[in-house]
């Protein structure tokens, strides 16, 4: 049996995407911050924090051998701050999550997986979920665009490093996603997403984020690496 590890896998996109894995009969190992996660078959909840280095170590020792990491974990700011008075209490926050906890998650998982023996050509999958916010400026939560635009830049680096041992690094980029993050400023979004905001004039689900996860993972992409799959029903065109 495949086994894959997904953070935040108690909630919204973290949750569809263990499900999905799940689903297609992998060994899930899902972590997230909260004391009781999720129970569903195949899958194994463990409350832990990615920015604690040794409660990255207890998943990867629990999960064993690891074919598929998935980084989903990831905080907005507790406040929606104007960039002229953002804390570093924030700043810290959003980027040991987002960012150093995924980083450090994803170098011990690629030792690991370096053991993996390769199968045409493959020893594992590792994919990152960013955001819009990457490339996007929100003056209001700058500490979360940074931490994405610096988990962008960590799918490079690995992408690169861990090509020739067959381990490809991609990364998925969501938009506007009905999930709890988003549940505090729903008004503001279904606003905007009337009034023209997105060519798919939809909120994205969970599920359409799961899904292309599971495509860059599940062995039928393996000459890609280092690639962004914007799913966001079209946020990123720019139009005139
Ligand atoms: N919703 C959107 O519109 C949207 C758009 C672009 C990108 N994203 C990204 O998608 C990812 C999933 O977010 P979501 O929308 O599904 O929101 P969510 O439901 O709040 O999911 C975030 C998950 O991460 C967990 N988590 C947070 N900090 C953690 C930590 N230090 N260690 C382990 N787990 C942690 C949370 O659980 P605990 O609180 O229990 O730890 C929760 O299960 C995030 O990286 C987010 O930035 C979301």
């Amino acid at each position: 049996m495949k086994t894959a590890i997904v953070t935040g896998a108690a909630s919204g996109i973290g949750l569809a995407i263990a499900k999905k894995f799940a689903e297609n009969g992998y060994q899930v190992y899902g972590m997230s911050r909260r004391e009781t996660g999720p129970s569903f078959e195949n899958f194994t909840y463990i409350s832990g924090d990615i920015s604690n280095t040794a409660d990255r170590e207890r998943l990867v020792a629990a999960a064993g051998k690891v074919d598929v990491l998935v980084n989903s974990a990831g905080v907005a700011p507790k406040v929606r701050a104007d960039l002229l008075d953002m804390t570093e209490e924030s700043y810290d926050y959003c980027m040991d999550i987002n960012t150093r906890g995924a980083f450090f998650l994803t170098q011990l998982v690629a030792k690991k997986m370096l053991e993996n023996e390769e199968i045409n050509g493959i020893r594992g999958y590792i994919c990152s979920v960013s955001s819009i916010s990457a490339y996007t400026s929100s003056v209001n939560r700058g500490e979360y665009c940074i931490s994405k635009a610096g988990l962008s830049m960590v799918t490079q680096l690995f992408a690169d490093r861990l090509a020739e041992y067959g381990i490809p690094v991609n990364e998925v980029r969501p938009g506007i996603i009905a999930t709890d993050m988003t549940s505090k400023v729903q008004g503001k979004y279904d606003d905007l997403i009337a009034g023209g905001l997105l060519p798919i004039s939809r909120w994205g689900q969970p599920e359409d984020i799961a899904a292309a996860v599971w495509t860059l993972c599940n062995g039928s992409l393996p000459y890609m690496t280092g690639q962004v799959i914007n799913t966001d029903g079209g946020f990123h065109l720019r139009r005139l």
